[in-house]
């Protein structure tokens, strides 16, 4: 099992596929599927600890165990016994189900999820050849059963909590950004580490610190656990040089002027014990500042924000405004390439230019776009 190859799915949010795609590709690995909401390839185990570590832009990887079509439970139960679970989860694995189901004729989430474990339960039984009882007292392999168009797709989650928890957020405001889309935003830059950056709307600094870790080339994986670390047939020897080589390639002497600014003295504060957690110590520059404040002696430069969006309708005026002001004071920075990530329609006529590009994206649940202006070469 360690050398074989196993097909792997790293799933993102809508709209980050291609970037993940990406972020798979320059790991080394060919051949990448980008599918609605998830990219696939094949690799072999190594392949799974290397995209938990260094992924920034992908939700979970996943390991794919099987698929086939299903229209009624008894497919579902025979074709999902059929499949070799003991080679993936021991004696003792926990192994809970959950499940979706989009457009098939098994709409009943709960009870695809009922037949499924039945089927793992019985194949485990008799692979490993028990007579009754699963104590389920081990470590976790989190199963998922995906219907889509009456097409099965049955996973075992390798990450754990979601790729996004890096585990140095412990402060955040309103409105925090995933992790994995401040990331995304970045790299749909073309911001180069040895140039100025800066987002002039910080809250909790997830944009700086995010490119603190690309800048370095830190594997934003690297200070957190994975549930596949636990599992029996992965060993540790793989997650050692999975680590050796986090710790090989990180690029600690790449200098960086990487700047964080909110107008709340409470959110400059957040950032820095977050910048602080990640292990960046004080490598961001962090200020207490209106974004219209803005000032640089530098002709070229970054700016990715996601500024408020002035959803509630006191808020509206004010941010408007804000938005109005910044383009007055960025248009004496022609040289400058500007992101701002909002859902407010009117954001190009308010920042008075109309953005060179554009992507939607969703902020969670929020539909925004991605104004992007390029600077001039000068
Ligand atoms: C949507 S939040 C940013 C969240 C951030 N990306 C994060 O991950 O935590 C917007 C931030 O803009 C700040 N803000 C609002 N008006 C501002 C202004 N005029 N100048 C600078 N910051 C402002 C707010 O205090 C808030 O922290």
């Amino acid at each position: 099992m360690m050398n074989s190859y196993i097909t792997i799915i790293a799933t993102a949010a809508m709209g980050l596929e291609s970037i993940v795609a990406q972020e798979v590709k320059r790991l080394g690995y060919s051949e990448v599927n980008v599918e609605n909401g998830k990219v696939r390839f094949e690799a072999d185990i190594q392949a799974v600890i290397r995209c938990n570590l260094w992924l920034r832009s992908a939700d979970r990887v996943k390991i794919l165990i099987g698929e086939f079509e299903a229209t009624s439970y008894d497919e579902l139960f025979e074709q999902t016994k059929s499949l070799p679970w003991g080679d993936y989860i021991p004696e003792d694995g926990e192994f809970p189900v959950i499940g979706k189901s989009v457009k098939s004729k098994l709409y009943s989430v709960p009870d695809c999820q009922s037949i499924v474990k039945k089927a793992i339960v019985e194949k485990l039984k008799k692979q490993h050849g028990i007579a009754q009882w699963l104590p389920e007292t081990g470590s976790l392999y989190r199963v998922e059963v995906a219907l889509h168009k009456n097409k099965v797709e049955l996973t075992l989650d390798s990450s754990g909590s979601g790729l996004h928890k890096r585990g140095y957020r412990y402060q955040q405001g309103d409105a925090p950004l995933k992790e994995t889309l401040a990331a995304a935003l970045i790299q749909l830059t073309n911001w180069h580490p040895d140039q100025p950056f800066y987002d002039l709307f910080c809250g909790s600094g997830t944009i700086p610190i995010e490119a603190a870790l690309i800048g370095q080339n830190i594997a934003p994986g690297f200070n957190r656990s994975f549930v596949s670390e636990e599992w029996e047939w992965v060993s540790s020897e793989a997650w050692e040089r999975g680590l050796e080589e986090a710790e090989d390639l990180a690029n600690y002497d790449q200098p960086l002027a990487i700047y964080g600014s909110d107008i709340r003295h409470e959110m400059v504060e957040a950032s820095k014990t977050n910048a602080f957690e990640a292990g960046l110590g004080d490598l961001i520059q962090w200020k207490q500042m209106q974004a219209s404040d803005f000032a640089s002696d530098q002709s070229i430069g970054y700016i990715v924000s996601n500024p408020p969006y002035g959803e509630r309708l006191g808020d509206k005026k004010k941010i408007e405004e804000t938005y109005k002001q910044l383009g007055t004071v960025l248009r004496d920075y022609p040289g400058w390439s500007i992101y701002m990530l909002t859902a407010n329609e009117q954001f190009e006529s308010l920042f008075g230019q109309k953005a060179t590009k554009k992507r939607k994206l969703f902020n969670g649940f929020i539909k925004t776009d991605y104004y992007q202006y390029f600077g001039k070469r000068i």
